[in-house]
């Protein structure tokens, strides 16, 4: 069975999402949820599911160790589902083409450093847009920038408040999200 890792730093709808699919599906399991705050709601899910997790923060941030921690869950994948830091460079590099990012909103449109979360939504309310949407994409040293692997569409309303548009894309991302890691672990 293929083990995945999830990052997240938020709610962690997106990493729910994955988990309840592959629970249902088998293929995979959730084997680590790491995040960068003590207090992100994806931490209860970790708990809930009992799926091990790791907290990891700037100032004690031990990159080798981290990628020791990460190789002993031998990770097919490893999957960032709202989460908002930069990936160390030195991650990247001990896991080429094995990461992966979701971002909410059609790249390169409303992307790098800073666009995260409600920020892409606002900004894309803001220059009325008439379309968002989601990117999976793979992850290199540069924000938003590797390989796209799948992107789906979906309206921007005139009158829609940025909450709106984030319950939308939410929805593309929970559907979208587990279906295109089973496809990458199974190509
Ligand atoms: C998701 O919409 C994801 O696309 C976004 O954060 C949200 C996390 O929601 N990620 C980014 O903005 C990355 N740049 P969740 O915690 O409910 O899964």
């Amino acid at each position: 069975m293929h083990s995945i890792v999830i990052f997240a730093s938020g709610a962690g709808t997106n990493a729910a999402a994955i988990i309840a699919y592959f629970k249902q599906n088998g293929k995979a399991k959730v084997s680590l949820i790491v995040s960068n705050k003590a207090d992100a709601g994806v931490l209860q899910i970790a708990e809930r599911e009992e799926i091990p997790f790791l907290i990891i923060n700037k100032q004690t941030l031990n990159e080798t160790m981290l990628i020791e921690q990460l190789r002993d869950v031998k990770p097919s994948l490893i999957v960032l589902a709202g989460f908002m830091w930069k990936v160390p460079a030195a991650m990247v590099h001990a896991f080429p083409g094995k990461i992966i990012n979701i971002h909410p909103a059609l790249l390169p449109g409303y992307g790098g450093k800073g666009m995260y979360g409600h920020h892409v939504h606002n900004a894309v309310v803001s220059a009325k847009e008439k379309e968002s949407g989601i990117t999976i994409h793979y992850v290199n040293e540069v924000y938003d920038d590797g390989n796209i692997i799948l992107q789906a569409r979906c309206p921007v309303h005139e009158n829609d408040s940025a909450d709106v548009l984030a319950n939308r894309i939410h929805k593309l991302e929970h559907f979208y999200y587990p279906r295109a890691i089973e496809f990458l672990l199974d190509a």
